[in-house]
């Protein structure tokens, strides 16, 4: 799959690695070309064991820099949005999201828009952040996902966790949950975007608790999972 990657810091990184790591093509934007590039080397590229035209192998995916955000976006079949919530109507405004450059492409959104340290969400209407998110690149299909655990969750060797997703369009619902596995993860979809409320409050719950020097894994009850059937 072809990824585009908005943002240049841990989070980009982590993901864009795990998934050259899963064979795909990321493609890393910034608004410093210098840090993309930094990033996309940072990622890595696939392993080529002998000449893969005679018996060779190759595995793993690409990683470069775009030139521009614009470019970063364009012609790929997902989007991750990896910039602080500060940073958001910048990074898809250069983007060109507002002019339709992420229309019909899978954004996935996992802004934490909250007050660090405090946990605290920032958006004040009662709205969740990806609400506001779909509103500035019109036409995306908007999956909130990935927003819960640290970076470090996507280096190679970690326990697998479930990663909740929430999105309008189930097509862009089934390629975050793609996405998620990738990255070595179980996607669990909640429902529809404005259920991404739930999700957000959920990681300023956490690091309201980390950051109180509590283990939030230890503040959310072990209960069973009902044996319905998942999607
Ligand atoms: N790191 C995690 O463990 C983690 C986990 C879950 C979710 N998240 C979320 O993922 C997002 C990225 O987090 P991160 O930890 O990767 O942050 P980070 O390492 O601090 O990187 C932040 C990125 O945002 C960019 N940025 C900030 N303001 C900008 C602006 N005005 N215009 C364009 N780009 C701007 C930065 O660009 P410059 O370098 O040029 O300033 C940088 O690429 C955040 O929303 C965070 O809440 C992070």
């Amino acid at each position: 799959m072809r990824i585009g990657i908005l943002g240049t810091g841990n989070l980009a990184t982590a993901l864009g690695a795990a998934w050259v790591r899963a064979g795909h093509d990321v493609v890393v934007g910034g608004r410093s070309h210098e840090k993309a590039a930094a990033a996309a080397a940072a990622m890595g590229a696939g392993t080529v064991t002998g000449d893969p035209g005679r018996g060779g192998t190759a595995t793993g995916g690409t990683a470069r820099a775009g030139a521009t955000p614009a470019e970063a976006v364009a012609g790929q079949d997902a989007v991750l949005l990896a910039v602080t919530w500060t940073g958001v109507p910048d990074i898809l405004r250069a983007a060109g999201a507002a002019g339709g450059a992420l229309s019909g492409t899978v954004l996935i959104d996992p802004v934490n828009a909250v007050d660090h340290g405090v946990g605290e969400h920032l958006v004040a209407d009662g709205r969740a952040a990806a609400e506001h998110i779909a509103e500035l690149a019109p036409g995306a299909h908007v999956v909130k996902a990935f927003h819960l655990f640290p970076a470090d969750q996507w280096s190679p060797g970690r326990a697998p966790v479930t990663v909740p997703i929430a999105g309008d369009d189930e097509a862009a619902l089934h390629t975050a949950a793609g996405l998620v596995r990738d990255a070595g993860a179980e996607p669990a979809a909640v429902g529809p975007l404005r259920r991404a409320r739930q999700l957000e409050e959920a990681a300023g719950l956490v690091i309201a608790l980390v950051f109180a020097g509590h283990d939030p894994g230890a503040a959310v009850p072990h209960v069973p999972a009902r044996a319905t059937a998942r999607a």
